[in-house]
């Protein structure tokens, strides 16, 4: 197979970055938004066919992969939609928000025998992927427990210049948009979570978005290890920490920074983490930042599970795992009643 064809979904914020490594790995043949501004504009830029519509989008047969990069709550109906016209797809985290869907997709990919990606790239982060490595060889023997921290900052002005960040519908929840790279984390780290315990609240953000501002999780792996994991939005003015620390009965590790991009703390008996690679930096929002920005990588594996033998980095499987995961939390939370000043409410 010579070099693939892309179609973009999607031109907003993080489809500009797709098409910048679209175009360093395939072709981008043509692009797809609502917007027929943004569309055109990414279009020219990478010349490529502009549509504001997917199923006009899908017509185009010379299309080897179409990356989905809509709102959440749209990742679904728009992976089926390739499925059936024929295509691989590439879709953004999260893959659903909700599992039913997530199921469907996978069902989806089956019958028309073509391959679904989901995009998890801070997999690729250096001190990530060398904890990881050192878990799978036994390094830090027995995982016992692990404690997440993210602590972030989303303001009136993020969600307000957005028509879908904060809506249930779209949206779904902090814990698909912020934090479902760190849910992903844990699962490909500590393995399958078998029970929760939860608390959610809206602090800050009552008037601003439809769900919960911050979090206070406990967490039982099938393995038996335990795990915490604490979340927020409220961080004041800035983001603060996102950060994963993993106690096994030969080692500690702590891999933290803004976006899991420094490896702050280990201790490992007879082995050390040496000469990680520099990191790319995070995917700049102007006063936010996100992820770590390694949408680079995550091309990289398309071309070489479609071309050569290569293994998907993140599956479907994989991603309907973090969306059930996050379906627990919620569950679980939703069903409980929250006070807030001296108001008792449920999220559900
Ligand atoms: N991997 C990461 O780190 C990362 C980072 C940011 C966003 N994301 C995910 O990427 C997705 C997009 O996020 P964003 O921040 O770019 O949002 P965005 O609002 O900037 O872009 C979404 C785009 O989709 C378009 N759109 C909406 N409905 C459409 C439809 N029916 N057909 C075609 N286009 C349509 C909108 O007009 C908009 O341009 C979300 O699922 C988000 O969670 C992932």
């Amino acid at each position: 197979m010579g070099s693939l064809n892309f179609a973009l979904v999607g031109c907003g914020r993080i489809g500009e970055r797709h098409a910048e490594h679209i175009s360093k790995n395939g072709c981008l043949k043509a692009v797809c938004d609502t917007d027929s501004s943004k569309a055109d504009q990414l279009a020219q830029q990478y010349s490529s066919t502009a549509y504001t519509s997917i199923d006009e989008l899908l017509k185009d047969s010379e299309i080897d992969v179409v990356s989905i990069c809509t709102p959440n709550g749209l990742h679904t109906e728009h992976s089926i939609l390739a499925f059936r016209a024929g295509f691989h797809v590439l879709c953004e985290k999260p893959m659903a928000i909700k599992v039913v869907d997530c199921g469907r997709m996978i069902n989806e990919a089956e019958k028309a025998n073509k391959r679904l990606f989901i995009v998890k790239q801070n997999r690729f982060n250096p001190p990530v992927a060398a904890l990881k490595k050192a878990i799978d060889e036994g390094k830090l023997g027995k995982i016992l427990s692990a404690q997440v921290n993210c602590f972030w900052n989303r303001n009136f002005d993020y969600y307000n210049n957005s028509d879908w960040k904060g809506t249930r519908e779209l949206d779904g929840g902090t814990l698909f948009t912020q934090f479902s790279h760190f849910i992903d984390l844990i699962y490909w780290m500590l393995g399958d979570v078998k029970k929760v315990y939860a608390a959610t609240g809206n602090f800050a953000h009552l008037d601003t978005i439809e769900f919960e501002d911050t979090g206070a999780v406990i967490l039982e792996f099938f393995s038996g290890a335990i795990g915490s994991f604490s979340y927020t939005v409220n961080s004041y003015n800035k983001n603060m920490e996102g950060s994963i620390t993993v106690f096994g009965e030969k080692g500690t590790v702590k891999v933290g920074g803004q976006y899991l991009n420094e490896l702050e703390y280990q201790n490992i008996e007879g082995f050390e983490i040496t000469n990680l690679p520099k990191g790319n930096s995070a995917n700049d929002y102007g006063h936010y930042q996100g992820s770590m920005s390694n949408h680079g990588e995550v091309y990289e594996n398309v071309v070489d599970v479609l071309t050569n033998k290569g293994v998907i980095a993140t599956n479907g499987f994989e991603g309907l795992k973090t969306v059930e995961i996050i379906d627990k939390i919620y569950t679980y939370a939703r069903a409980q009643k929250v006070t807030h000043n001296g108001v008792e409410y449920s999220l559900t």
